[in-house]
């Protein structure tokens, strides 16, 4: 899949976080991608940004003629030192964007940047009915690991989640 032709992908900033608000808040609402069940204020998100505004731990958007309609971004698995090569992936796309090849470029982009900053593992975890993130990480090498079953509860049901991790190798001089 090609990523559509108007999209740019760049580094997030402050005034993008009403739109990753949005995106997110209505997978909280509608979808089993994340198991949060209250809508982030934005304040929650100012804080998450606090964390995130952080070369080590970015955050990048993608955007077309009519704004954002993608965001993805590292998290630091853990503060402990040994595991500063390791981040967790996460993604989220607008409802009216997905099936367009947004997460491809997403997920390419935000590769290229964990091998920029060093990373070697990169870690999802992703519910495991989630079959369209599956083949999406997939395709970007990422391997099936295991599955914690009923590991949450939403919308009524327990949930497994099905943890994924991409090797992007040692990098020169690290
Ligand atoms: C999962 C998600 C990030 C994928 O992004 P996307 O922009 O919709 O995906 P793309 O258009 O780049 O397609 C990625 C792959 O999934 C396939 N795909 C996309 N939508 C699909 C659908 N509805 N049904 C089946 N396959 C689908 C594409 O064909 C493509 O496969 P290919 O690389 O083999 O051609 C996006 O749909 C999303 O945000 N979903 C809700 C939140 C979520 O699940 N986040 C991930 C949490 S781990």
């Amino acid at each position: 899949m090609t990523a559509p032709t108007a999209l740019k992908i760049r580094h997030a900033t402050e005034a993008d976080l009403g739109a990753i608000n949005r995106i997110y808040n209505y997978e909280i609402e509608h979808g089993a991608a994340t198991w949060d069940v209250e809508p982030w204020s934005a304040g929650q998100r100012l804080a998450w940004w606090s964390e995130h505004n952080d070369p080590l731990q970015p955050v990048i958007v993608a955007e077309d003629g009519a704004g954002v309609v993608g965001f993805a971004y590292l998290t630091l698995m853990s503060r402990k030192h040994g595991w500063r090569f390791t981040r967790e992936d996460t993604i989220y796309i607008d409802e009216q964007a997905r099936g367009q090849g947004v997460g491809t470029a997403l997920l390419g982009a935000l590769l290229e940047e964990a091998r920029a900053i060093g990373v070697r593992l990169v870690v999802a975890s992703i519910t495991s009915t989630n079959e369209v993130s599956i083949r999406l990480h997939r395709r970007f090498g990422f391997e099936v690991m295991g599955t914690l079953r009923n590991a949450g509860y939403k919308f009524g049901e327990w949930m497994d989640t099905t943890y994924m991790q991409v090797d992007l190798g040692v990098a020169s001089g690290g």
